[in-house]
């Protein structure tokens, strides 16, 4: 399973690259805002930090023309560029012809496996289902997640499968039992999924073994 990191801010990413385990990035115009920096020169920026990974950002224009020239634009920004693009009529249709150009399109707001299905006939690298804002009205985001492993099972699509609106560590569980292809997480799921009461304790206790030991050589 890939871990992407759902954010746009410079110190996090880093911080998660520096570890070893970031396979990629996804921003969104609120993750931009909060970084209160240009929005190309942020993904520029991040695009620099994580060498070859993936990084989407989004388009924010509305038709088909629109949508086909700010994803190309967004794709010359650097060669790991990911074009997010919104799941509807005006954005598939984009997709198709960005792919066929050979652009990587990452679709956003994903809230149906009908629309998970769209998706993959037209072309995208990634789907993103918003698990956690289904959650948020009392539907079962999960559930989107094994309907479209199946659907993409089913017939062999390659578009994987990128579990978004991620709000805890049980959502990132659940995806990986699911066999999703990635998880995108904010920075704290992201520390919370390696934290346990029982290593810290064990830790702990360890250590102030080691210093009843007698020394080596005294
Ligand atoms: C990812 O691509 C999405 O932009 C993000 O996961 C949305 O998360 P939210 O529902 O917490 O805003």
């Amino acid at each position: 399973m890939e871990f992407f990191l759902d954010t746009a801010n410079l110190g996090e990413i880093k911080d998660a690259h520096d570890l070893g385990l970031l396979d990629g990035v996804t921003t969104n115009p609120s993750l931009v805002a909060k970084e209160a920096k240009p929005f190309l020169d942020t993904i520029r920026a991040i695009c620099a930090l994580v060498g070859d990974k993936p990084v989407s950002a989004e388009c924010v224009e509305r038709t088909y023309d629109g949508l086909v020239a700010e994803g190309r634009k967004l794709a010359g920004i650097a060669p790991n560029v990911v074009v997010k693009i919104p799941l509807d009529l005006a954005g598939l249709k984009a997709t198709r012809t960005l792919a066929d150009e050979g652009i990587a399109v990452n679709h956003t707001l994903c809230f149906s496996a009908t629309q998970a299905l769209l998706s993959a006939k037209s072309g995208a690298a990634f789907v993103s289902p918003f698990v956690g804002r289904l959650d948020d009205i009392s539907a079962t985001g999960m559930d989107l997640i094994k309907d479209i492993r199946v659907i993409y099972d089913n017939y062999g699509f390659s578009t994987k499968i990128l579990v978004a609106s991620v709000r805890h560590p049980i959502h990132v569980l659940d995806a990986a039992r699911i066999g999703a292809d990635v998880a995108t997480v904010p920075f704290s799921v992201f520390r919370q999924l390696v934290q346990h009461p029982l290593t810290d304790r064990g830790i702990d206790r360890f250590l102030a073994d080691h210093a009843k030991i007698p020394r080596d050589g005294a």
